[in-house]
């Protein structure tokens, strides 16, 4: 921007704030998502209202993408589910008439993520807050259908007939999909509330997984050797429970997921060890060998150290 068009701005800005003092509101209201809002699934939905008559653009920006809305005449209210990156992310919405910013806001969230040291301290400033209470449910109410329609443990024969798919099917969009979530049986896992949300999940999450895996509980629970980040209860730690890019859906890659913790086992670190260990060496996947959950061999091994080949 040079120095003509920042003038120009302030012009433009002063102008439209002296007008709005005598004319109609021209600003945009934000009603998704709140400000400094923590999470851990990489998209949210962004909902604004509006005047139709102030703007023919909105154009969103997150630091993984950039969208351009043409409004409509129609419409007073936009609705868009967009993607995030882990870490901060500042969300610009802009509301633009003849190619003239009239109105922008800013919303920050934060996508947390245990398994990487960076993301796994959120700043202070961010919270969880949580969206399905009657006060906000009521404002999409109006045009949406806020209502659980799924029969417990019967799934969807078109899933688009759930009333979560529309504001939801984000996050059932990666390649390896857990069923209850694809078939939009949410609330086989949300079945508990509380004073902000109708929709929360047990804690720690292996008393949801359990409910279903119970053949995993026993023979987990009887093996002699339990792996720390699976006796802490924590089974959403390494799997996500909707979907991932990953075979059984786990938040990283099977050897990114171990080597997170076990540093030493990367190629890099295990080049010319003697260990009966082969890390990642030789394009080795871990489980290979161990198993990630619990075992009756000592070092999780599948088989009994002596028959493990390297
Ligand atoms: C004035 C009517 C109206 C209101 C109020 C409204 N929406 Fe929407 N919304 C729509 C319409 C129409 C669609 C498109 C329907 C479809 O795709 O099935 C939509 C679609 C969506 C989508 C899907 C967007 C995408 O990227 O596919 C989300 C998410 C959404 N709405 C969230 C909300 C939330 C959250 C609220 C309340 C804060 C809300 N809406 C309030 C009319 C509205
Ligand atoms: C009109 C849109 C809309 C519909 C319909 C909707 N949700 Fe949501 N939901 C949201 C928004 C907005 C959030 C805030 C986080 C985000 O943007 O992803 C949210 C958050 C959640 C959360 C996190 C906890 C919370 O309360 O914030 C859960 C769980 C959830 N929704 C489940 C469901 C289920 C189950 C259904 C179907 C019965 C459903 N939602 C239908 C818009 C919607
Ligand atoms: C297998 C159990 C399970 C099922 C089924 C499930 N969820 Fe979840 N969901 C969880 C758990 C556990 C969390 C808590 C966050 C975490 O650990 O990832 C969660 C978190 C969420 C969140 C908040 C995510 C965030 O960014 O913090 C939303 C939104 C959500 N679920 C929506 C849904 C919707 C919609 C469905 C149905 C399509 C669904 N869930 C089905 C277990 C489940
Ligand atoms: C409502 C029942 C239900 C709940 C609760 C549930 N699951 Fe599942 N899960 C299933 C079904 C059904 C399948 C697909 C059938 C199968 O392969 O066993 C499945 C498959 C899986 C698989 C892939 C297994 C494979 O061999 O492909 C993993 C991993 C998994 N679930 C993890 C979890 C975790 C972690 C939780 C808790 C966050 C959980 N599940 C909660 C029903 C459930
Ligand atoms: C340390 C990370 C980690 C934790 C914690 C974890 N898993 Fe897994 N899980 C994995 C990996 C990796 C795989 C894929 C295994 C493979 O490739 O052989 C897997 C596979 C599975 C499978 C399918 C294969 C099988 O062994 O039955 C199920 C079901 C499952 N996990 C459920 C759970 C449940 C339930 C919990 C919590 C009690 C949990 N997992 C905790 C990493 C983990
Ligand atoms: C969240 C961190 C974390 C992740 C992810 C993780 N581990 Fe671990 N692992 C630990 C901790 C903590 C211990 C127990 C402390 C110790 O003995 O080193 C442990 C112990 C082990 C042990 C036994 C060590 C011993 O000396 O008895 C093996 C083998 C192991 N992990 C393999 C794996 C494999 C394979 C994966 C990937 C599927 C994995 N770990 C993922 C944290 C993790
Ligand atoms: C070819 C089989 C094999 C593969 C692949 C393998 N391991 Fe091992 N691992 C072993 C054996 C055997 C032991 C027992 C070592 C001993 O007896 O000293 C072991 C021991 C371990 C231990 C505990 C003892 C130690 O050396 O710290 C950890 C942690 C571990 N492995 C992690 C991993 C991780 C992470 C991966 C993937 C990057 C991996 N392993 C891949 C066979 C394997």
């Amino acid at each position: 921007m040079n120095l003509l068009q920042i003038y120009l701005r302030v012009v433009l800005l002063f102008c439209i704030s002296a007008v709005s003092l005598f004319a109609e509101d021209k600003s945009i209201e934000i009603l998704a998502p709140f400000d400094k809002h923590l999470q851990k699934e990489l998209t949210v939905n962004v909902v604004m209202k509006f005047d139709k008559k102030n703007f023919d653009t909105i154009k969103i920006s997150t630091p993984a993408q950039m969208l351009e809305l043409n409004v409509s005449s129609s419409k007073s209210t936009e609705c868009k589910n967009v993607s995030l990156k882990l870490g901060e992310n500042i969300i610009i919405i802009g509301g633009y008439k003849n190619g003239l910013l009239v109105d922008e806001k800013k919303r920050t969230v934060y996508v947390e993520s245990q398994l990487y040291h960076q993301f796994k301290y959120p700043p202070q400033k961010f919270v969880k807050t949580y969206f399905h209470n009657e006060k906000n449910e009521k404002i999409c109410a109006q045009c949406h259908d806020m209502s659980v329609n799924e029969v417990k443990g019967v799934a969807f024969a078109d899933v688009t007939k759930s009333n979560c798919y529309t504001c939801h099917k984000s996050i059932n969009k990666e390649k390896y999909g857990h069923a209850p979530s694809t078939n939009y049986l949410c609330t086989s896992c949300h079945n508990e509330s509380n004073a902000e949300s109708k929709y929360i999940t047990k804690e720690p999450s292996n008393e949801s997984c359990f409910e279903c895996h119970d053949e995993n509980k026993e023979l987990w629970g009887s093996a002699k050797y339990g792996h720390e980040p699976l006796d802490s209860g924590n089974c959403t730690r390494c799997h996500n429970p909707h979907s991932s890019p990953y075979s059984m859906f786990t938040r990283k890659s099977v050897n990114d997921i171990c080597i997170g913790c076990h540093k030493d086992k990367s190629v890099e670190a295990m080049n010319g060890s003697k260990s009966a260990c082969n890390g990642a060496k030789n394009n080795k996947v871990c489980t290979e060998c161990h198993t990630p959950h619990a075992s009756n061999q000592p070092f999780f091994l599948k088989k009994i150290s002596s028959e493990v080949k390297k």
